[in-house]
């Protein structure tokens, strides 16, 4: 066919006629042998080969962060003992995260959590102690409430030091509540969460918000309570905060400290989280390495 062009004019009407039917006869003697070989043009052979019934590809499913899955763990527990979870802004007044707690302007334990600013009287709150004052003006007693969230530290950031990380807080208002209600609900907590294996033990300590106040410790879960660089070879952690609820903090939020009393917690959820899986450092969390959080 390409010598066609080629022809003298007069010899390529013949010629081409000729070579055509040459063509159609080819093609034909082709499809017959390609039937008779049952040989099928290769794009349908690769067509009739799909498998309907071969599993499918999953599709990827992403899975909750590790703290997410803590907190949620947590809120469980919690809601198995009455409590119902609240929230508060993380962008907080300066009122809320220390006025209202019984921390005034001149207290030494500001600085500790003297935060970021944002403006002179707005900041990252560094507690979740805020959510206690107000839930408390939105609520006459009995409350009951459990409030996660994020908190932000002037820290410097190593191990076990993060300027942002997650704490849940714990309050309960009511007539007739007692320290013994306290240990309870925390023993109840501990047990639920880190099993029945794991003890308890509290501390005398201090919180502006709380008299008296504790902090509570729960015998090591990484070495059983026989000493390791996690519990410092003391057998024992802290992962909590806690106390009855000061009556300023009563009289901040015009509760009656004669008719009401109650307790106050608060946890820190990372290193909730790395005492029950053994996770040594908390940058981990943050850095969005898939290998990590695919383990959980
Ligand atoms: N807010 C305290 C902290 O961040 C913890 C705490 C909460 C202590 C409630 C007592 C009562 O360290």
């Amino acid at each position: 066919m390409k010598l066609i062009p080629t022809l003298p004019v007069d010899k390529r009407v013949d010629f081409g006629k000729g070579v055509n039917s040459l063509k159609v006869e080819i093609d034909a003697a082709l499809q017959e042998l390609i039937s008779k070989l049952s040989v099928q043009p290769v794009s349908k052979v690769k067509a009739e080969l799909f498998d309907v019934t071969l599993p499918g590809k999953p599709p990827f499913v992403g899975k909750k962060h590790p703290l997410t899955q803590t907190i949620d763990d947590i809120k469980e527990v919690f809601a198995s003992l009455g409590f119902d979870v609240a929230y508060g802004p993380e962008v907080e007044l300066e009122y809320y995260n220390f006025e209202a707690l019984n921390i005034p302007a001149d207290h030494p334990s500001r600085t500790d959590f003297d935060t970021f600013y944002i403006k002179d009287d707005v900041l990252l709150r560094s507690q979740t102690s805020t959510v206690q004052i107000r839930i408390m003006e939105k609520q006459k007693p009995p409350v009951r409430i459990i409030a996660p969230g994020r908190v932000y530290r002037p820290d410097t950031v190593d191990a076990r030091h993060s300027f942002m990380f997650h704490q849940v807080e714990g309050l309960l208002v009511d007539e007739g509540v007692s320290f013994a209600d306290l240990k309870g609900v925390l023993y109840q907590f501990i047990k639920a969460y880190f099993g029945q294996n794991v003890q308890m033990r509290l501390r005398p300590s201090f919180f502006p918000f709380t008299e008296p106040s504790a902090e509570v410790d729960i015998s090591c879960s990484i070495c059983d309570g026989k000493g390791c660089s996690v519990c410092s070879y003391s057998g024992w952690v802290e992962i909590l905060g806690a106390g009855m609820v000061d009556p300023n903090v009563f009289k901040a939020v015009h509760y009656d400290a004669e008719k009401y009393t109650g307790f106050a917690f608060g946890m820190g959820v990372e290193r909730i989280t790395m005492l029950k899986y053994g996770i040594n450092d908390i940058r981990l969390f943050y850095e969005n390495d898939l290998r990590f959080l695919s383990q959980f």
